[in-house]
């Protein structure tokens, strides 16, 4: 039988014209969706195999089909495979091209299918590859921020609240706090993958296939760690786009809070840091200017990110059960979240690792604006005083330095004692990194707890890059024509 459907749309059999070329720019999602041409293919050669062992067609047509589909994936690795608006969008193109290569065998590939499993499932396939990368995107950027810990290790900081000078912390504290979070995230991105590790194919349009389909089959093949239970939820459901919107948009409000220290700690007031040469920018006047614009971009970023998981939100909560063309809006926000949080993760370990740590500033900084007072109740609290009372004298003598234009440090060994008979005989330290190792606690900023600390980070890094390492094994291996 002659080819009839090769110029028709998809669905073209019960119209009766031709679709508006405004319509088909508007419909189409071909200038988005060819980010996932890759699982589109492989996932088809899957589901064109076991269409084939399950005799559902024709075992020969099968393997003509899959070695059409291998060669495209040819033609997409050397550039060579286009699309256009009017194959409406990547799965119609893929289908398109096999039919120029094979003819109307290739309309069996579509038995038992549907473009709302294809596109659930190529989606899913496509955001799994990203958040593997976006996890080794993290594990290099808290490796950055755990070599400046430990070049910085004997740095002692003033550590705020309210953005006041508070107590002293060590440098490499501060660092570790930021390698918590981006830990979480970490987490948060494998979360993301486990629930997004779901087969949708074999849900067809909605309510699932007449076909014997071996939906366990294709999720081996694949690399699925299960198959989905409801073909309608299948179908219907963009949870987990929505979980690696969250997942970017936790990213990028950490990455913006480090930025926001990283700029003003560069800035003249401060002077904490420099930031290298070549990862800092200048003005096109004045010729003085140096800017660390990573940062400014890093924190500017956020924005973006966390609008596409609101616009998401958005889409999703109106839409009733199942599949609506709306839903087809998912794909452009993730592609610029994971877009923009690795653009981020690409240049934030090594302008991390540039930086130089001004330690004679921060250090003298560290005692400013009595910040060893705590230490100094603590003291009074620790020979018998109620901690109220200790707090009530130092608060006192610290008014009494203010008004005398004092610091701890110019106090007399008598001044001290008429404070407090105790401070006759003990004191308080005045530098900052003393009062740094009396927190000798877990958790606490002591110098043997943050180097414990680091160490504890650097082992469980090293099973997070197993599994980064694991899973993109796995990755290259179904895209390996075995
Ligand atoms: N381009 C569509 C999307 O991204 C593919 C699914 C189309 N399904 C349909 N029934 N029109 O959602």
């Amino acid at each position: 039988m002659a080819d009839t459907i090769g110029s028709r749309k998809a669905w073209g059999g019960r119209f009766s014209e031709n679709p508006d070329t405004r319509l088909e720019a508007f419909n189409a999602s071909v200038g988005f969706d060819i980010r996932m041409v890759r699982e589109d293919i492989r996932a088809s050669i899957a589901h064109a195999r076991m269409l084939g062992t399950q005799q559902i067609i024709d075992t020969a047509d099968a393997e003509t089909i899959i070695d059409a589909l291998w060669s495209i994936l040819g033609e997409v690795e050397a550039g060579t495979f286009m699309l256009t608006i009017a194959d409406e969008d990547v799965h119609t193109g893929v289908e398109r091209r096999l039919r120029e290569l094979i003819g109307a065998t290739a309309g069996r590939l579509h038995t038992g299918r549907s473009r709302n499993d294809q596109v659930a499932n190529d989606f899913r396939f496509w955001t799994k590859r990203q958040l593997i990368e976006v996890a080794s995107g993290l594990i290099d950027l808290i490796n950055g921020l755990l070599e400046i810990s430990g070049k910085y290790a004997d740095v002692v900081m003033p550590g705020y609240t309210h953005v006041q000078r508070a107590q002293p912390v060590l440098f490499s504290h501060h660092m570790h706090a930021y390698c918590e979070m981006f830990l979480r995230d970490l987490e948060r991105v494998r979360q993301a993958y486990d629930r997004t590790d779901v087969l949708a194919l074999g849900s067809a349009a909605l309510a699932g296939a007449t076909y014997p389909l071996d939906r366990e089959m294709v999720a081996a093949e694949l690399h699925f760690a299960r198959i989905s239970r409801n073909s309608m939820d299948a179908v219907g459901d963009r949870d987990f786009v929505l979980d690696a919107l969250y997942a970017c948009s936790v990213i990028a409000m950490h990455i913006s809070r480090l930025s926001e220290e990283l700029v003003y700690w560069s800035s003249g007031e401060f002077g904490y840091i420099t930031i290298a040469d070549r990862f800092s920018t200048g003005s096109s006047i004045m010729p003085q200017k140096k800017n660390a614009d990573i940062a400014e971009l890093g924190r500017g970023k956020s924005g973006r990110v966390f609008g596409n998981l609101i616009g998401m939100l958005v889409t999703m909560k109106g839409q009733p059960m199942t599949y609506n063309k709306d839903s087809q809006e998912d794909k452009e926000g993730l592609i610029d979240s994971i877009d923009t949080i690795l653009a981020v993760l690409d240049v934030f370990p090594p302008m991390i690792s540039s930086i130089t740590v001004h330690g004679d500033r921060t250090a003298a900084a560290s005692v400013k604006d009595f910040t060893l007072a705590t230490d100094a109740a603590d003291v009074l609290a620790k020979a018998g005083i109620p901690f109220r009372e200790a707090h009530e004298i130092v608060g006192t003598l610290v008014g009494d330095c203010i008004r005398a234009g004092k610091t701890f440090a110019d106090l007399t060994d008598d001044e001290w004692a008429a404070v407090h008979p105790v401070f006759a005989e003990q004191r308080p330290p005045l530098d900052g990194l003393g009062s740094t190792r009396l927190r000798d606690l877990p958790g606490g900023t002591a110098p043997n707890r943050v180097n414990a600390a680091r160490d504890e980070m650097r082992a469980l890094l090293s099973d997070e890059n197993a599994w980064v390492t694991s899973r993109r094994a796995e990755q290259d291996d179904i895209f390996t024509r075995g």
